[in-house]
């Protein structure tokens, strides 16, 4: 696992977005052949989003070739709510760059057969040849889309009910009221993201620090499902310093020292 530092929310946030967009140049998308990419929601890739916006307007990049699909999505709430995940990813990003529709999935929450789009997702990513590269964020709770604590390390597509945690973690997006907040969610599978052949995880702020303690110091466990990322062969979790507070700090040093050391100069050294 590449474990990358920087000072700020904000230069992660570059950071990631500039790593991924040379993964992207690299693989050299065309019609035919996109690259797929799965893609949270959150204030965690924000910058991220803001950065490739940035360099969309600058006229540096293109999204034309690039298919993607989203981590998860409420249930019962309408896509054109505010705070559906559908409104998010459209006002956060798709809205500000040459992304065609038919490349943008995400799943629907309004669906009278909700285990059918569930199945159909996962179908769909297989018949792309599966995903290149999923970006995502964690709950405090370490939760990766929504995969709450005791979830299942090898889970599919599905819905979820949320933890109470996440419940009041979300109702800031919904005037501070829990009972706003939907209760259940689809969501991708940790095994869905496992499958991606590189899963990227940004992490900022000091209430995500114990989470990337377990994560980076702790085992794998079903309670931080996040930390199934140490069986991935090319994982990256891009950090802030505050995200890394909980971290013992040889572990810090430890990685802080690899990266000066190989840095982007060694191809998939998160190996
Ligand atoms: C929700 C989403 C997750 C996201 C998490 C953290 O629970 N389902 O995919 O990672 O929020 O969001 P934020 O980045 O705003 O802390």
């Amino acid at each position: 696992m590449r474990i990358v530092i920087k000072d700020t929310k904000k230069e992660t946030g570059i950071w990631t977005a500039d790593y991924i967009w040379k993964k992207i140049e690299a693989f050299g998308p065309t019609a035919d052949k996109p690259f797929v990419m799965g893609l949270p929601t959150g204030s965690s890739p924000m910058p991220v989003y803001e950065e490739w916006i940035r360099r969309y307007k600058a006229g540096e990049i293109s999204f034309k070739n690039v298919v993607t699909f989203n981590m998860d999505e409420y249930v019962n709430i309408p896509e054109d709510h505010p705070e559906s995940y559908y409104s998010f990813m459209y006002d956060n990003l798709f809205n500000h760059i040459d992304i065609p529709k038919e490349n943008i999935n995400i799943l629907d929450g309004n669906a009278p057969d909700l285990e059918k789009v569930c199945r159909d997702y996962e179908t769909k990513i297989k018949a792309y040849g599966g995903i290149e590269l999923f970006l995502g964020g964690i709950g405090p709770d370490g939760h990766i889309a929504f995969n709450e604590p005791g979830s299942s390390l090898v889970s599919r597509t599905r819905v979820k009910t949320l933890s109470y945690d996440t419940i009041l973690a979300n109702s800031r997006f919904f005037d501070g009221d829990m009972s706003k907040v939907p209760t259940q969610a689809l969501t991708v599978g940790v095994g869905t993201v496992m499958d991606a052949k590189e899963v990227v995880i940004i992490i900022t702020g000091f209430n995500k620090a114990r989470a990337v303690r377990e994560v980076i110091e702790g085992g794998v466990s079903h309670m931080w499902t996040i930390s199934m990322l140490q069986l991935h062969e090319h994982a990256v979790i891009s950090l802030d310093e505050p995200a890394t507070m909980e971290l013992q700090v040889e572990s810090v040093k430890y990685f802080k020292d690899i990266e000066e050391i190989a840095g982007d100069k060694i191809p998939n050294h998160n190996e």
